[in-house]
Parts: C-alpha cells; structure tokens; sequence
C-alpha cells in the first residue's frame, strides 16, 4: 500500500489560490478565540479545585461533579451545536457559544455555593461543546482548500494556548486562593469573542444551502475578493444540486456515509483511548508517581513540559498539513505516541520493581514531552481537520455533532476511569493499554483511512459517491488534480 508522500501542488479551481482578506481574518480571530476558551475551561479547573474544596468543603463525589461535568456539558452542547449550526448558520452558533461562555464564568465566579457552581460548569461545559462544533465547522468552509488543514490547526493551536494559560493563571492566582477569579476571568475571551462574530462573515456554504443567494455571493466577495464569486458560487451549487435541504438525523447514519461516518467516529474516539487527558488532567499526580516530590516541581513540570510543549508542537502541524497531507502526520504521530507510552510503562515497571527512581523520573519527563510533542502534530489537529471535512454538505453540521459528541464521551470516561484503572492494574499496564490503542489505531489508519487533504470539499465529497469507497491508499494528488 503506498503512503503518499506529498499533497500535490496544481491548484484546482480559483477557489484554492490563497490570500487573506479582512473578513477571513475576522473569521480566523472568531475560531482562535472559541477554540481557546475551549482550553481554558478546560484546563482551568485542575487549579481552582484546592480553593473551592477549601471554601465549600466538597464531598469526594462534589469534587469529581464540580471537575467532570464540564464534559457532559460538552457532550450535550456539541449534539446541540450541530443543530444550532445547521439551522442559525456557523457564525449565530458561535455567537451562542460566546453568550453561554460569558454566563458560565459569571455564574462559576458569582457562586454562593456548590449547587450554582455545578450549574455554571454546566453552562460552560455546554457553550464549549457548541464552540466545539461550530468553529472548526466555520473554519473548514471558509478556507480555501490549499490551506484548510491549516485553517483548522489554527483551531487547535488555540485550545492548547488556552490549555497553557489556564495553567499560567492557576500558578499566578493559587498562592492568593482566587479560584473565582480563575474561572471568571474567562469571561473576558467570551465578550471578545462576541464582539468579533458580529460583523464576521457567514459561510456562503450554508446561506446557499437556505437559498440566500445573494448574501452568499456577497459573502464570497468580502471573504476572497480575489475569486470570481460567480464562479465558486457555481461551484458550491453544483455540489449542492441534488440535495433536498434539511437532512434528518437518521440520515447522518445512512448506509451510503457509513465510511465517513467510521472515519470520523473511529478517530474521535482513538483521539481519546490513546490517552492524552489522561495526562493533560492528571500530569501532576504523574510527576509526583514519577518521582517529582514536591508540588512546585509538579506544577512547572505539567506547565513547561505538558502547557507549553503541546503549544509549540501543533505549529509543526500548522507548517506541514497542507503540504505533506493528513495520513503521513497521523501515522508518524502514532508511532511516536506509542513509543513513548512504552517508554513510560517500562518506567513505571522499574520503579513498581524498586528501581533508581531519578533515572525512571527522568525517562517519564522525556517520554511525556515525546508523547505531548507526537499528539500535537497530529491527533490533536489532524483529527478535527478530518472530522470537519469528510462529511457531505447536507449532513455535515449533524455528523460533525456527532462525532464530536462521541470524542467528549470517550474523554470522559477516560479521565473517568484512568484513577481506577491504574489502582486495579498499576501505571505500567494503563500505559501499555494506551500504547496498544496508538498501534491498533495506526494499523486502522494505514488501511483504512484515505488522504483528504489538497482536496475541495466538494471533491471528497465526489470520491465518497465514486464507488462508495475511495481506495484507502489514493494519494492527494489524484484529487487535487481534478
Ligand atoms: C482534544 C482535547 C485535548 C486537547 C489537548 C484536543 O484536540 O480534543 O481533548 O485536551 O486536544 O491539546
């Protein structure tokens, strides 16, 4: 089977010339902001915890609601998102997003007790699962196609800058004990990120798909005045000609997108089972088990080695994407994934066994860094590039829901049951389980999923309806060149 070695470079309609104008910039800001508050809240709680604990004293079973209901939140708003998305378009659902953002942290900051603190998570955890949705969604329609990898890597390059911050400003803000000004100060992001979708520009996409003609081709000519907006809205129709309008759910799950649909489910899942907010959430309790004795010494070494390493990697993502593909980034992440949770099994075997624990504290350390520097270069970005681009036109807002629902329930009951797994079986063995699911995964990836990238959407669209399945080893440039 042949791996392709580059996406090839011949543009293929006037839609893929790239350029910048101020209303994708706009675009670009709105995506940027959604997707690092997305971090944020998600990252912040591990830092407020100890005050809240303080203030309210929580029961165990308080501390886990008050740490995990922001992914069922998620789970919830991204189903509802894809609703949202379809029927009030791209840039009204991240509007939604922005309000329930602002609210959240209103309530979290303002809460007079653990009852209203729960329901401000909830909140949160629900605006993030609408952003989840509805940025990428937005950002894969307006890219052009040459740069959509890129587009949407811009996404994820937010959440982990958000990721990083929320540690920052739980370091700053610990010694004083402001958890409330922990959580409410992404109450700030939020308001910008309302003032930024006013005058953004909605996806022509979906106003064709609503029949406003007009204001789609408006909308191409204030997002790429470089194209001929006759042409491109040409195209979008043609690719939109045969489909009634609103598709119902059920067809999310019709037999002729089952392979999408497998695509985008297996990896939202596999995103999750390999690990990463085991140790995003966790990291801490890893470094104390590492050998890293004091809590200073955790929290600048979950900061540095997971916060800012995970930042810096996703720009190799943001640099090759579009130019050497989808396939080859996911396949090298996997292998490095894997190598290193091996790495950090066989540590924890050696010291379970008694062994010189600096030196197993060490090799955790670079193993992580490995570990963190893999994923940010490939199952972090790649698979929402992915999920946001295979799915057809008429489903993708549902299906893209979907999957990105699936992805927050297979994070929750991670971070859910890791704890108790490494009690029943020991660190080492969690960390071989993870390694397993990086080979079977990449295995499952070798076969099974077929390069989309220097592909229109519409093309991929067309290679899903050709023979109901593309070959699994189609290089880029056999789309690219059509
Ligand atoms: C994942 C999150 C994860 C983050 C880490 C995202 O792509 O969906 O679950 O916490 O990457 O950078």
């Amino acid at each position: 089977m042949r791996v392709p070695q580059a996406v090839a470079r011949t543009a293929t309609t006037d839609d893929d010339a790239g350029g910048w104008s101020a209303a994708l910039l706009v675009v670009l800001a709105c995506v940027v902001l959604a997707g690092a508050l997305f971090g944020y809240d998600q990252g912040v709680i591990s830092g407020a915890l100890t005050g809240v604990q303080r203030e309210f004293a929580l029961s165990p079973l308080a501390v886990e609601v008050v740490t995990s209901w922001v992914t069922l939140g998620a789970l919830a708003g991204s189903l509802a998102g894809g609703e949202l998305a379809d029927r009030l378009g791209r840039r009204r659902a991240l509007l939604v997003a922005a309000a329930l953002f602002a609210t959240g942290a209103a309530t979290e900051a303002a809460a007079p007790g653990v009852a209203v603190l729960v329901a401000g998570r909830l909140i949160v955890g629900f605006g993030v699962g609408v952003a989840a949705v509805a940025a990428p969604l937005y950002a894969s329609e307006m890219a052009p196609a040459r740069q959509r990898g890129r587009f949407v890597s811009c996404y994820q390059l937010a959440i982990t800058i958000g990721i990083f911050l929320s540690y920052l400003v739980d370091q700053a803000l610990s010694a004083g004990g402001g958890w409330r000004l922990m959580l409410g100060v992404s109450a700030v992001p939020a308001l910008l990120l309302l003032v930024a979708v006013v005058p953004a520009v909605e996806s022509p996409r979906w106003l064709v798909r609503k029949g406003r003609r007009a204001e789609a081709r408006a909308a191409i000519v204030r997002a790429r005045p470089w194209v001929d907006p006759d042409t491109r809205l040409a195209s979008i129709e043609a690719s939109l000609r045969d489909e009634p309008q609103d598709a119902a759910w059920a067809e999310v799950f019709a037999p002729a997108w089952r392979r999408p649909l497998v695509i985008g489910l297996g990896l939202a899942i596999l995103q999750q089972v390999t690990g990463i907010n085991a140790i995003i959430y966790y990291a801490d309790r890893i470094f104390a088990a590492a050998g890293f004795a004091t809590e200073h010494a955790q929290t600048q070494a979950t900061t540095w080695a997971i916060g800012a390493v995970n930042v810096a990697a996703t720009l190799i993502a943001i640099a090759f994407i579009d130019r050497l593909g989808r396939r080859p980034l996911l396949l090298a992440g996997l292998a490095g994934m894997g190598a290193s949770l091996a790495a950090v099994g066989i540590a924890f075997h050696t010291i379970d066994s008694g062994g010189a624990s600096v030196f197993a504290g060490t090799v955790t350390l670079v193993a992580l860094v490995a570990f963190i520097v893999s994923f940010a270069f490939s199952l972090g970005p790649v698979v929402w590039t992915v999920i946001n681009e295979i799915f057809p036109g008429r489903v993708r807002g549902r299906a893209v829901a979907v999957a990105t629902a699936v992805n927050w329930g297979a994070a929750f009951v991670v971070s859910e049951f890791f704890l108790t797994l490494v009690d029943a079986v020991g660190e080492s063995a969690t960390f071989g389980l993870f390694a397993f699911f990086c080979a079977a995964g990449g295995l499952w990836i070798w076969r099974q999923v077929p390069e989309t990238g220097g592909r229109s959407l519409e093309q991929i669209q067309a290679m899903w309806q050709a023979n109901g399945a593309p070959p699994a080893s189609a290089g880029p440039a056999a789309g690219a060149a059509g």
